[in-house]
């Protein structure tokens, strides 16, 4: 395991020095925020998990089939980010059923998230092989490399929204990098819609989407000894639909001053100043394909729900 401690708090002392401010969504994902995320993809605001989720109920097959082309050809499925695998299981049933063995290995930087979906395929997919991995992106990455075998990588969600245009690049090419031709990418892209109903996603009535971002000062509070008065910060989102970027803000209502024990340090933070937390981008269908062409990526399917609100992606490498 990374030392995470010692890396936040690297993290936040680099963040807290841009400006503006930011800290990294990646650091949300502790175990409460983990729980947290689960509520937000339970609100009636919050599409992207409900729509991916009919995108597989209504073409689980399909997919399963495009994701393992070498019939009885034994691979491994890597799924970065894999949360509480509700989503992935309607897949796990299809490959099951197709019975081309495979070994799933779910990725997940919360070790609560992992035991608690190991427990629950334990009991809902007794055949399914399972080798969990609890890493960050970078190590899975790393580790992927060097896997031996055939292979199917899922990135589900709207996770690929979370990087920026250039560490989307980045990401995508050196998930391309250990494919081979036969080897395949599953990944969900959220696409461009009514404003409102974006913003809406990221800005929930009941406010869980604002308690899941507060809990990062939550958690710099108790692991980093800092002492941010949560009274004292709001959750604050925008939609741009120019470039498709949702952005996620921790604002600080007054000017104040927060220590950090950890670093030895004391920050101030003006009025109204923000700390970015989050980007999450929106896609349109011909960015998508474009995407892939930058990265050395093609289209093999794709699939999205009757309204075009969300697009699942088959990818492969562009040599056959
Ligand atoms: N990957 C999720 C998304 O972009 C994460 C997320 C949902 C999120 N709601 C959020 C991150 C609010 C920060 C703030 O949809």
């Amino acid at each position: 395991m990374i030392n995470v401690l010692t890396e936040l708090a690297q993290h936040v002392a680099d963040g807290l020095h841009r400006t503006p401010k930011a800290l990294s969504s990646m650091y949300f994902y502790d175990d409460a925020g983990s729980r947290l995320f689960q509520q937000i993809m339970e609100l009636p605001e919050y599409y992207p998990t409900r729509t991916e989720f009919s995108i597989f109920q209504e073409h689980g097959a399909a997919i399963a089939a495009a994701l393992s082309p070498r019939v009885g050809e034994e691979f491994a499925l890597v799924e970065l980010g894999a949360g509480d695998g509700a989503k992935t299981k309607l897949l796990l049933r299809e490959l099951l059923r197709a019975g081309t063995p495979f070994t799933y290995a779910p990725v997940d930087i919360s070790a609560g998230a992992m035991t608690g979906l190991v427990e629950a395929l334990r009991h809902e997919l007794p055949t399914l092989h399972v080798a969990p991995v609890v890493e960050d992106y970078a190590t899975a990455l790393a580790q992927l490399r060097t896997r031996p075998g055939n292979k199917a990588v899922l990135f589900l969600g709207s996770n690929i929204g979370n990087f920026g245009p250039a560490e989307r690049l980045d990401f995508l090419r050196q998930l391309a990098a250990p494919l081979a031709p036969a080897d395949r990418l599953l990944i969900g892209f959220d696409l461009q819609k009514d404003p409102r109903r974006i913003r809406a996603a990221y800005d929930d009535a009941q406010g869980v989407t604002a308690a899941f971002n507060l809990n990062l000062l939550t958690r710099l509070n108790r692991e980093l000894g800092a002492d941010f008065n949560l009274a004292h910060w709001q959750h604050y989102t925008d939609y741009n639909p120019l470039n498709g970027a949702v952005r996620s803000y921790l604002m600080s209502t007054q000017a104040q001053q927060v220590r950090i024990a950890a670093l030895d340090e004391t920050f101030d933070f003006a009025a109204w100043e923000v700390i970015h937390t989050e980007n999450s981008y929106k896609f349109t269908l011909p960015q998508i394909a474009e995407l892939a062409a930058e990265t050395g990526l093609r289209v093999v399917a794709s699939f999205t729900d009757a309204a075009t609100d969300f697009a699942d992606v088959v990818l492969a490498t562009q040599e056959e």
